[in-house]
């Protein structure tokens, strides 16, 4: 055992001399910008406010803002809606909430604005926040639903509530988990606006429509499990995990203003691509066997090939994605076909990248990643005394140079 460790710290100090993604934000533990000091205090007492229970997750850049996801998904988190401002020089910022620390509260009276738990969170070009919130508590230990599931869209520039869309009871199944969405939004058209929301749990992909406001539910085999990929190692934890859809992404728009839709499940290795014509039509909600072989594979990332989300640099034609039982990120240029050759990793770090669970692009071209120590929150093996939750960064030419993704 104490050999082992040896070898690999190690290993680990190779690795990150080589890592190009730069670590902007860490912490051991998630602190919040308090309204006073007793009312922290008066947390810590209730228990609304258990520090070791409150993980990042999601991650989102607008402007000079960075959101950050805190799920509940143990007791006493704080906020789960949160940001940190860019120009924070503070290695481990403290994470105000937004857009108050009202609707964040847990609340038997929730207002239109109320947050209880979100995970992966989008902005889209017309500068608004698209929030899911499945509205449970203590998701892990012993779910408690407090609201019903919403997507909540908020105005950045006047950070304001737009609107609120509870999602039909009908579209959630009990074993649903609600794990990412992407924003499709045509040009210039911000009302023609649709979400796609991956249900990991219950294998569907529900899609809402912001200009009619209603939602209805997809279904396809290839948003299942692959039950030959299910078992992770990372560290020396072993586990298993039954997600089913959860990585999507966009690519670019065509003339007939369609586009493809990536898509990944994290239990699984393969990469899938459908039309968002057939996502966006509701007839297919019923059934999509008249349209099964519009649901394409891309290929396989191979062995480890895992990734919670991913996200499309559409100016290099790259795809990043995060490769959770890699300790790194992976790129694939999309030119050339999907295969454990060309799904390379441009980064890995068996420090700093446990696990990477979000990866976002944003309009600067630079790639943000979160890692969480997730399998050692999940286990209750989490050092306090340690790092645990990172920010990293990178510009995407960077990511890629050297690697078989940069084609230039
Ligand atoms: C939706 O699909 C049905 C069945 O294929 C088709 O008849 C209809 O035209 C489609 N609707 C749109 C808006 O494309
Ligand atoms: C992946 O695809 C490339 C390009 O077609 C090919 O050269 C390579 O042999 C393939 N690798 C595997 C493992 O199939």
């Amino acid at each position: 055992m104490h050999i082992i460790g040896v070898l690999i710290s190690v290993f680990i100090l190779n690795v990150s001399n080589g890592l190009k993604l730069q670590e902007q934000f860490s912490w051991s533990k998630v602190e919040f910008n308090w309204p006073s000091l007793t009312d922290k205090k008066n947390s810590l007492q209730s228990g609304h406010y258990i520090p070791k229970n409150n993980v990042i997750l999601g991650i989102e850049r607008w402007k000079d803002v960075l959101f950050v996801t805190v799920p509940r998904w143990k007791f006493g988190v704080a906020s789960t809606l949160n940001y940190i401002h860019l120009s924070d020089t503070s290695l481990s910022p403290k994470l105000t909430p937004y857009p108050s620390w009202e609707t964040n509260l847990l609340s038997n009276e929730p207002s239109e604005s109320s947050l209880v738990s979100t995970y992966r969170i989008k902005v889209d070009e017309c500068d608004r926040l698209w929030v899911v919130d499945d509205g449970i508590d203590n998701f892990i230990d012993g779910p408690t639903q407090i609201a019903p599931a919403a997507i909540v869209i908020f105005d950045l520039n006047r950070n304001q509530l737009i609107r609120r869309f509870i999602i039909p009871h009908k579209l959630i199944k009990p074993d649903s988990f609600l794990a990412n969405t992407v924003i499709d939004t045509p040009k210039d058209d911000c009302d023609n606006s649709f979400a796609y929301i991956a249900d990991a749990g219950a294998f569907g992909i529900i899609v809402y429509s912001f200009k009619e406001n209603r939602a209805w539910k997809i279904h396809h085999n290839f948003f299942h499990i692959d039950p030959m990929s299910g078992l992770f190692k990372v560290s020396d934890i072993s586990f298993t995990w039954n997600d089913g859809v959860f990585g999507m992404a966009l690519h670019n728009l065509k003339h007939d203003s369609s586009r493809e839709v990536f898509f990944h499940s994290l239990s699984g290795t393969k990469e899938f691509v459908v039309s968002n014509e057939i996502l966006k039509n509701d007839s297919y909600a019923i059934s999509t066997d008249t349209v099964y072989e519009e649901f394409r594979v891309v290929g396989d990332r191979g062995e480890k090939g895992h990734s919670t989300t991913e996200v499309l640099d559409r100016k290099n034609n790259v795809m990043f994605f995060t490769q959770v039982a890699r300790n790194g990120i992976g790129c694939w240029n999309l030119n050339s076909p999907l295969n454990s050759t060309t799904a390379v990793l441009v980064d890995s770090d068996a420090v700093s990248l446990i696990m990477p669970i979000d990866i976002t692009l944003d309009r600067e071209g630079f790639i943000w990643v979160v890692s969480n120590r997730m399998p050692h929150f999940l286990h209750d093996r989490m050092d306090f005394e340690d790092n645990n939750y990172r920010i990293l960064v990178a510009k995407s030419d960077d990511l890629i140079k050297g690697t078989i993704c940069d084609i230039n």
